[in-house]
């Protein structure tokens, strides 16, 4: 990072459809651990979700777009984005597919699984928790990966990782796997900030980081 990054943040736009727990994570972390980003736009394509408030709250561009038909919904989410001037999406809790054409190497998902395990259409919040615990994994953790057009499927920028323990419920494992997404997004926008203004190798998969090692 340079000085020079800092006065030409990233523009990102924050798609989300509900509580909004990674985009108040992400944009406190921005300014804690310098990334030379800034969130111009969260939006949701649900009415009245709790996030679209708490983004408010921290002062953040918000956006409803929702009970359209879905091109009109894609149109209009479109345009919203464009105007925003975002160069980066980020998919922080975003449930529909999103149409990633204008967006291809723009565009960041969060999901709460190591993929390609547990991905996938219906696998979200504490589906996916469940289903981790069902299949008796030893561990689990969260992956940050390039958006392409199916649910969970782009290449892998990061993941990290926890271990299961034996009486973990879903709840409990949702809640120790939020923390390795607390840092892993974070993580993930501060790399490929740099290589949106430094150029270079796209960011893509690295084995995860010391689970130790925390942003601050
Ligand atoms: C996170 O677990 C993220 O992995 C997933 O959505 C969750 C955040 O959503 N994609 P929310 O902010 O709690 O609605």
């Amino acid at each position: 990072m340079t000085t020079n990054d800092m006065h030409n943040p990233v523009r990102v736009a924050c798609l989300i459809s509900g509580g909004g727990r990674s985009v108040v994570n992400l944009h406190k972390k921005i300014i804690s651990a310098k990334i030379p980003a800034h969130i111009v736009l969260v939006a949701s394509t649900r009415a009245n979700v709790a996030g679209i408030q708490a983004a408010a709250a921290l002062g953040l561009e918000t956006c409803e777009i929702a009970a359209l038909p879905a091109d009109t919904l894609d149109d209009r989410l479109d345009a919203a984005l464009e105007k925003s001037g975002a160069e980066l999406i980020v998919l922080a809790g975003y449930l529909r597919l999103f149409r990633v054409a204008r967006w291809k190497n723009r565009c960041l998902n969060i999901h709460p699984s190591l993929l390609p395990k547990f991905g996938g259409h219906g696998m979200w919040g504490e589906h996916v928790h469940a289903a981790v615990l069902a299949a008796g994994e030893i561990e689990s953790g969260c992956t940050v990966h390039w958006a392409d057009e199916q649910f969970d499927t782009g290449s892998i920028i990061l993941q990290r990782r926890c271990p299961i323990h034996d009486d973990m419920n879903s709840t409990q494992l949702a809640a120790r796997v939020f923390e390795e997404e607390s840092q892993a997004l974070p993580e993930a926008l501060a790399r490929v900030a740099h290589w949106l203004r430094h150029g270079g190798t796209r960011p893509n998969f690295t084995v995860a980081s010391n689970p130790n090692q925390k942003m601050n």
